[in-house]
């Protein structure tokens, strides 16, 4: 069995930072979405993993190759242009050969992983099968209709009037059935190839689908509420561990991780928190559910349910919540001399960016 890992695609409900980094590198719980999926592959005794990369290749590359956590033999699979889930199993084709196959979307956070769901599919290896989620805004998924048995009998992928709540999460198994299916089904009014059109395809055919429905936490980290949500619960289950240099006048409360090489002086963090190495935190209250990652610089500030990314600064800020904050950002407060009016807000924002501001 191999496994069809998808880290392409354009990201645009995460811009900026997508502007500038692949969706699947941004981390939760200061790990890369992609890491938590790849480590889900390994776990369920998959070896042969693709990947299958587009405009942030080298980026995905770099970070899988420097990452050493996970031990996979990994084929890159390059998918020029977004088309779609089924496209990039069109591209796979000579990596999959005839091998079931899992595939797995490289922004999806799964908890509890993906092991039994091999395990079944592996025994019972019905033609294809789904995982399933409960979601309370089914018509931004696919959607999968189920007779009495569970069985799937409809998809339709992101429908304005969804046949109820059983929404595709981004784990599907495969025997090389889908191959003909992927080969046969036309563009989607995205401009897609749609798998759930794929899957339809088979299910008219009368292939056995067969689905699961997954109980515990999934998300799809493609906007950032899901992305700090899936932080939040990353971030209750990381170990707590104090490997930095942490002074008597801090106080950590709870559930903390600060990595080796990070240090924290006068500064109050209440876990859920995980600090990444090399940053410095001097004199702040931070968390609860705040990932701030590597060579981060945070001072007489207060920041909460937020994910900072590597070598950003923030300086001087009472109070920050509910953010994601890129790459090398720097915060800090106005200089009064320079903007008087106590409201005054100076900014330099690159597009897309999202700023709200209590004034
Ligand atoms: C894709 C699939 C959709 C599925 C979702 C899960 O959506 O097309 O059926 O429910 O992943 O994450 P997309 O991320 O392409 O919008």
């Amino acid at each position: 069995m191999k496994a069809l890992v998808l880290a392409g695609g354009t990201g645009t409900r995460l811009r900026p930072i997508t502007h500038s980094s692949a969706k699947q590198l941004v981390p939760i719980a200061n790990r890369p979405v992609l890491f938590h999926v790849l480590q889900d592959v390994a776990d369920a005794d998959i070896k042969e993993v693709g990947v299958v990369v587009g405009g942030t290749a080298d980026q995905i590359r770099a970070a899988v190759e420097d990452d050493d956590s996970v031990n996979l033999d990994i084929t890159y699979i390059p998918q020029e242009e977004p088309l779609g889930l089924a496209h990039a199993v069109l591209l796979a084709r000579d990596f999959l050969g005839d091998d079931d196959f899992v595939m797995y979307l490289g922004d999806n956070y799964l908890r509890g992983g993906i092991t039994d769901l091999v395990a079944e599919f592996r025994r019972d290896r019905p033609t294809a099968q789904l995982l399933l989620a409960r979601a309370d805004d089914p018509g931004d998924f696919g959607v999968a209709e189920l007779d009495a048995s569970g069985r799937v009998v409809g998809l339709e992928e992101k429908p304005a009037a969804p046949k109820g709540d059983h929404v595709v999460v981004g784990v599907y198994l495969f025997t090389p059935a889908v191959h003909e299916a992927v080969r046969a089904i036309s563009p989607s009014w995205r401009g897609e190839l749609e798998i759930t059109h794929a899957v339809q395809w088979l299910i008219d055919r009368g292939a056995d689908v067969r689905s699961t429905t997954h109980s515990g936490y999934w998300k799809d980290t493609g906007n950032v509420a899901a992305l700090l949500d899936a932080n939040r619960v990353a971030l209750e289950s990381v170990e707590p561990l104090v490997a930095g240099d942490v002074d008597p006048a801090t106080e950590l409360v709870g559930r903390v991780r600060i990595a080796e090489g990070a240090v924290v002086r006068g500064s109050r963090i209440v876990g859920p928190v995980a600090v990444g190495a090399g940053t410095v935190i001097t004199g702040c209250r931070v968390g609860p559910y705040t990932a701030i990652a590597e060579r981060c610089h945070i001072e007489d500030s207060t920041i909460e349910f937020s994910i900072v990314l590597p070598g950003s600064s923030i300086t001087g800020v009472s109070r920050i919540e509910a953010s994601l904050i890129g790459r090398h950002v720097e915060v800090t407060p106005a200089d009064p001399a320079q903007a008087p009016a106590p409201a005054a807000h100076r900014l330099v924002l690159g597009d897309h960016c999202k700023v709200q501001i209590s004034s």
